[in-house]
Order: C-alpha cells, then sequence, then structure tokens
C-alpha cells in the first residue's frame, strides 16, 4: 500500500489519533459501520449543558478513516451541540489538507458517527432526562 497520496497532517491525526479510546462516563454512544469493507467506528460522547464536554472513538479501518475520526473529534469537541451536528465530511477532509478522492468515503465513518452518538443521547435524555432539576 502506497502513503505518498496523504497530507502530512493525515500522517499525524493517524499515527498519534486524537481522542482515541473508551470514554467511561459517555451519555451517548454512536456505532456505525460500512458493510461494504466491514470499517467501523464507535463514537462516545459526554454532553453537558448542550455543549460536546468530551468525546473518544474506537475504530476499524483504514489510515483514512482513523485520521477523520481523530479530526473529527477535534471538530466538536466544547462546541455546542447543534453547531457540532453540522459538521461536514468536507469539513473534517479540509482539516486534515485533504483526501486522496478514492479516500474521501472513508471520512463519512467519522461525521455520521458522531450524529448517531448524539441521536443516542438525546433519546436517553428523554427517556431519562423528565426526573431531572
Ligand atoms: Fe475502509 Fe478507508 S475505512 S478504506
Ligand atoms: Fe470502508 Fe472506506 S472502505 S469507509
Amino acid at each position: 500500500m502506497s502513503f505518498a497520496h496523504y497530507s502530512p497532517k493525515v500522517f499525524d491525526h493517524f499515527l498519534t489519533p486524537r481522542n482515541n479510546g473508551v470514554l467511561e462516563d459517555a451519555n451517548g454512544i454512536g456505532e456505525i459501520g460500512d458493510p461494504e469493507c466491514g470499517d467501523h467506528l464507535k463514537v462516545y460522547v459526554k454532553i453537558e449543558d448542550d455543549i460536546v464536554k468530551d468525546i473518544k472513538f474506537q475504530i476499524k479501518g483504514c489510515p483514512a478513516a482513523i485520521a477523520c475520526a481523530s479530526a473529527m473529534t477535534e471538530l466538536v469537541m466544547g462546541k455546542p451541540v447543534g453547531e457540532a451536528m453540522l459538521v461536514s465530511d468536507d469539513q473534517i477532509i479540509e482539516y486534515i489538507d485533504g483526501l486522496p478522492e478514492f479516500k474521501v468515503h472513508c471520512s463519512a465513518l467519522g461525521a455520521s458517527g458522531f450524529r448517531v452518538a448524539v441521536m443516542d443521547y438525546s433519546i436517553k435524555s428523554k427517556l431519562f432526562g423528565a426526573t431531572e432539576g
């Protein structure tokens, strides 16, 4: 496999992924996979006061998918949930200085994985949040 088409930033996020691992006190978890290739992403979020307070991920995928998931966590961390939900595949790709065309689909795992985790949070908080405060 050739790595020549990856930007230095992709390498950086691939070799040193940010926020990689399990978030023990997550209040939302999203899992998505691409059945075509068997790639899989699990995203843990901690949302408080409508802010993405913390996020972590575990992934099985190629270097581009790992870099995109890592970049996604940096893009959404600390943002209001509504704003973070709008982070797009294109923004992720731009953040890591581009991806070769045939790897663009790998970025979709990051953005959709985050959205699934937020949906999980909102379902849980509606179910269990009524008694709070
Ligand atoms: Fe399968 Fe990128 S995640 S090729
Ligand atoms: Fe699975 Fe790229 S090959 S996301």
